[in-house]
């Protein structure tokens, strides 16, 4: 039986805080992702989405809150257990090992050998890494990159994948194909947290949208409504619509 996407929660963020330094930069962010959903975290530069992700994984400490996935507290697990418990992560700017070659960024992370079908998925996914297996991943373009980094997530099949700013830098012909991507890897299960500067693109992909403002959550709503609020838009992301 396919689950209503509402059920349960995959990924549960309550009360995070964490500062750098004296600076207070998260200051209580609460955000719900549900099985099987895509959700957007938007807001302006510098107002604590990286942050958010990178507090929530683990990646820097934290001064409060508390992080459940799938209904499990996980709050105190180290970072590099994340991926085995199904949480894949592509880090604004990508982090692809530049040396290494396409072949060795898919499978560095992997405990055994790759799973054929799975490769073969990525492959199908993205014949552009298949076509160049052997080249360094430094010298690939930048939406071949950040292909990479979705592929080298998707290796682990993870439950639910966190991408922060993957159209960041790319050509917009580019764009249209990553978004397609990421729906349609939200559409064969798995769950999405999107952070995103291409407001069109994130309310394309997800059905929920929570919007940031210093350190919190100003706003949160369905995409579908917030397409039709461009005073919202405007207001806390400074842009219209139609310039997006
Ligand atoms: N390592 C750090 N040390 C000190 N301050 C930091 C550090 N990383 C980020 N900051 C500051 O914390 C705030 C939030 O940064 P963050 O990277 O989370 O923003 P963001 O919303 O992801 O922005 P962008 O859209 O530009 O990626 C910013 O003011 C930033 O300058
Ligand atoms: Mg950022």
């Amino acid at each position: 039986m396919v689950e209503p996407i509402s059920s349960h929660s995959i990924l549960r963020i309550e009360d995070l805080h964490a500062h750098y330094g004296k600076i207070h930069v998260l200051q209580g962010v609460n955000l719900e992702i549900p099985a099987g959903g895509a959700v957007a975290l938007l807001g302006r530069n510098g107002v604590g989405k990286s942050t958010t992700l990178r507090s929530a994984l683990h990646l820097m400490p934290r001064s409060r809150g508390r992080i459940y996935f799938n209904g499990e507290d996980i709050t105190a697990l180290k970072p590099e257990r994340l991926a085995g418990l199904g949480i894949g992560y592509v880090p604004q700017g990508r982090g692809i090992f530049p040396l290494l070659s396409v072949m060795d960024n898919l499978t560095l992370g992997l405990r055994s050998k790759p799973d054929p079908n799975i490769l073969d998925e990525v492959f199908t996914r993205f014949p552009r890494l298949k076509e160049r297996l052997s080249q360094k991943g430094g010298t690939l373009s930048g939406g071949e990159q950040q292909m990479l980094a979705i592929g080298r997530c998707l290796m682990m099949s993870p439950r639910l994948l966190i991408l922060d700013e993957p159209t960041e830098g790319i050509m917009p012909i580019l764009v249209a194909d990553i978004r397609r991507t990421i729906q349609s890897i939200n559409q064969s299960g798995v769950s999405v947290l999107l952070v995103e500067q291409n407001v069109k693109t994130a309310l394309k992909i997800c059905h929920q949208t929570y919007i940031m403002e210093k350190g919190s959550i100003a706003f949160e709503g369905a995409s579908a409504d917030l397409r039709k609020q461009p005073e919202t838009i405007h207001r806390y992301l400074g842009l219209s619509l139609d310039a997006a």
